[in-house]
């Protein structure tokens, strides 16, 4: 499964094997992505683009030149849906993202920078050709170990990072359930919304004393929903797995050295992971902006509660 990152720059200048342009089904050139890679690659791209596709490319394939004088080594040009002419059909643009990796697959390619492939001239709403792209790269099995998505402007990088985001705190409640399967029960989460009522915030401790003193290595792990999907130096998103996000709490909370039992928590927890799979929402521990009841509630104001998780049991 690729790793995927966003970055916001021109992707002309990124640093990767293959980089993916918006091309159009005639592939001799034109503007945005397409300009300015013909552009910055020089006209070695124009002439492997006449030699190597004289008929064009259909809408939804995917075909590589040489990159000229790009950092790249190759150019895979892929054909997006003109969604402002009217080709609305998403499988098209899902086949861009799929067809690219299986030529990056093909040409040996190990690092891809894809543009929002129809996001521009082609007019696709930018939500959805997000979405298109990260959840066609996340299901497609393919040898590109690195997948970096480019935004060319802020907004766009924001759209994409929140969208790459989304399934981060599930991974993250996940990768706690994964170490007490481990037998680090000991390994607790107290949840809560930000003040400002827009994030989601989570706090992992290890349990040992001197919890949560606000110092660097006080035993706590932070995630905040603000931060997207970076989440204890790494990125965390839907192709990340338990095991892999159990591996970086342990590394992030060095004094949890051995696992210990807590049972009794780890029987709660169990039961706040079967609510939240069942109610596909977060568990909400803690928010300023609503009266405290006792006990945690499953989403935001859902009325859905668990009593509270059980007190640590007494050093022994
Ligand atoms: N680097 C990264 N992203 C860029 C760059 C760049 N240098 N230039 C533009 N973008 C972004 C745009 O902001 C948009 O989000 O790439 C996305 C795709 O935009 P377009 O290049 O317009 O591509 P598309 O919408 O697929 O339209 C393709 O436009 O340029 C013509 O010949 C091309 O006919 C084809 C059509």
């Amino acid at each position: 499964m690729s790793k995927v990152r966003v970055v916001q720059g021109d992707i002309t200048e990124q640093q990767v094997d293959a980089i993916v342009n918006a091309a159009n089904q005639a592939m001799r050139g034109g503007g945005g992505v397409d300009g300015a890679i013909h552009r910055a690659g020089g006209p070695a791209v124009l002439q492997d683009c006449i030699a190597r596709f004289p008929q064009g490319l259909p809408t939804g394939d995917a075909g590589w030149t040489t990159a000229g004088r790009l950092p790249a080594r190759w150019v895979i040009h892929t054909v997006g849906p003109n969604h402002s002419a009217g080709q609305t059909d998403r499988s098209l643009l899902e086949s861009c993202y799929r067809r690219s990796l299986a030529v990056a697959d093909g040409i040996g390619a190990r690092s891809i920078a894809f543009p929002l492939i129809s996001a521009g001239v082609y007019g696709w709403p930018k939500n959805d050709a997000i979405d298109a792209a990260l959840t066609t790269v996340w299901s497609t099995d393919s040898t590109v170990e690195s997948v970096r998505f480019v935004a060319f402007d802020g907004d766009t990088c924001d759209r994409l990072r929140a969208a790459q985001g989304r399934d981060t705190p599930r991974r993250i409640l996940e990768g706690v359930a994964a170490l007490h399967a481990r037998g680090f029960e000991q390994i607790r989460v107290l949840t809560g919304m930000a003040p400002s009522g827009m994030h989601w915030r989570a706090s992992i401790t290890d349990g040992e004393t001197g919890d949560d003193d606000g110092s660097e290595d006080d035993g706590v792990l932070r995630y905040t929903t603000g931060a997207g999907p970076d989440f204890a130096d790494a990125v965390v998103d839907r192709s990340t797995t338990a095991a892999e996000v159990a591996d970086l709490i342990l590394a992030a909370l060095p004094r949890a050295r051995e696992p210990r039992p807590d049972t009794v928590y780890a029987v709660w927890f169990a039961r706040l992971m079967r609510l939240v799979a069942e109610h596909d929402r977060l568990p909400v521990a803690y928010s300023d902006s609503y009266v405290q009841e006792p006990g945690w509630e499953i989403g935001w104001g859902t009325g859905i509660r668990i009593d509270e998780p059980p007190p640590r049991p007494l050093a022994p």
